[in-house]
């Protein structure tokens, strides 16, 4: 496991000013600010899709190694003193840990962070989603694939069809107001749904996203032919609606939104064809306090250690900052410049260290 001071050996470079941020916020090499923070709060999750975790066993977290609602309160506070406003709570599957309400309304009480938001697969949503909203989260993004319970079957291996539409129905009954939807498409697998999805989207007033299939760690059966691009959905989309327009871009979000001729917005992710590393502000912080500067990051840093060793606030502060400060992460875009692109990490490199699976490192 790499140390922090390890990560720190190395000198940095002034960093550049290229995009508004706090003013406390700090820039890495890239002149990128520290303002996203993802938060998975648990590695485990009550599905298993195929482009995220298709294998039968998986090496889980030791339930000592993670993170309490203390622990995780304090370490936001920590990030939000360099510049983070924006928390998202990942998983695995973040409804599987109990109290997530609780977990929420901490956060909620913090005025430097200004965006609560949960990525979710929709299983266990629809009993707590009220609960959710009170407690102060602000955006719910809920995983939905296809909308044939067959198909569901066959990409997550459960039977949970149902199960989801309920926490989308009952989302889009609670009121919310920023309510996504996130389709990983497949070539051959659901790339026929793009537009019952989009009219599905519609009646349960939530904007749909469209993620190209990534070469992410865990995705073990990845395969560049299945991979539909964002040119394709974009033409897929405009035969079908009479026109997609590009919309400006107003943050560092990794999708970029395009409005049909009725008004209706859909968002594509196209971290895959064309990333969007050179605007990326977020890291992520693991279950068990690792935190990783890059999604294909291999070496994350160990923040529990040292917290539950008993290092101050002004520490971790510091050691949080300088690593920053040396950030060039820009994964997404060195796999794009891979000559021969197949599955990033190997099944055995993965069971050394869960880690390295989306799934631990949030999706
Ligand atoms: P906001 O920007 O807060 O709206 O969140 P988001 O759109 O990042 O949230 P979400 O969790 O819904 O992420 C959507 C998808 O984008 C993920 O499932 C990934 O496929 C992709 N993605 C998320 N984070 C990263 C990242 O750090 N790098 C890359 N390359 N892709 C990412
Ligand atoms: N490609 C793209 N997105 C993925 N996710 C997980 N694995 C992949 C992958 N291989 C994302 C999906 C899912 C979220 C939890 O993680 O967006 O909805
Ligand atoms: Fe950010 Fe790394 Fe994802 Fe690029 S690949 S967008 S740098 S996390």
């Amino acid at each position: 496991m790499t140390t922090l001071a390890e990560l720190t050996a190395a000198p940095a470079t002034a960093p550049i000013d290229s995009s508004p941020a706090p003013s406390n916020a700090v820039r890495d090499r890239l002149g990128r600010p520290l303002k996203s923070l993802r938060v998975s709060v648990i590695d485990k999750c009550n599905l298993r899709c195929t482009y995220c975790m298709p294998e039968a066993e998986y090496n889980w977290l030791p339930k000592a190694d993670v993170l309490t609602f203390d622990e995780i309160s304090r370490l936001i506070d920590v990030f939000a003193g360099l510049g983070v406003d924006k928390v998202r709570l990942t998983g695995g599957e973040p409804l599987l840990r109990t109290g997530m309400a609780d977990l929420v309304r901490r956060i909620a009480a913090k005025p430097a962070i200004t965006d609560i938001a949960l990525t979710t697969n929709g299983v266990l949503l629809a009993p707590v989603v009220d609960e959710l909203l009170a407690a102060g989260l602000n955006r719910i993004t809920v995983s939905l694939d296809t909308l044939q319970p067959e198909r569901f079957r066959a990409i997550s291996q459960r039977d949970s069809h149902s199960a989801v539409l309920a926490g989308i129905y009952a989302t889009a009954a609670s009121g919310s107001s920023n309510f996504k939807l996130d389709t990983v498409l497949e070539r051959g697998v659901n790339d026929d749904e793009i537009v019952p999805l989009i009219e599905f989207a519609k009646t349960v007033g939530a904007e749909i996203r469209f993620i190209e299939y990534m070469d992410v760690g865990g995705a073990t059966k990845w395969d560049p032919n299945r991979v539909f691009s964002r040119r394709e959905i974009v033409e897929r989309v405009a035969a079908h609606y009479g026109g997609a327009v590009p919309m400006a871009a107003v943050d560092a979000a990794p999708a970029d939104r395009y409005q049909l001729p009725d008004g209706t917005t859909i968002g594509i992710i196209s971290s895959t064809t064309q990333p969007f590393c050179s605007t990326c502000d977020r890291s992520r912080l693991t279950a068990d306090g690792m935190w990783y500067r890059c999604l294909y990051a291999q070496k994350g840093v160990d923040l529990r250690g040292p917290m539950r060793g008993g290092d101050s606030d002004e520490l971790l502060t510091a050691q949080i900052a300088s690593l920053w400060l040396l950030r060039n992460d820009r994964g997404a875009e060195d796999r794009l410049a891979a000559t021969e692109r197949r599955a990033y990490l190997p099944l055995s490199t993965l069971k050394a260290d869960p880690h390295l699976e989306m799934h631990t490192r949030g999706g």
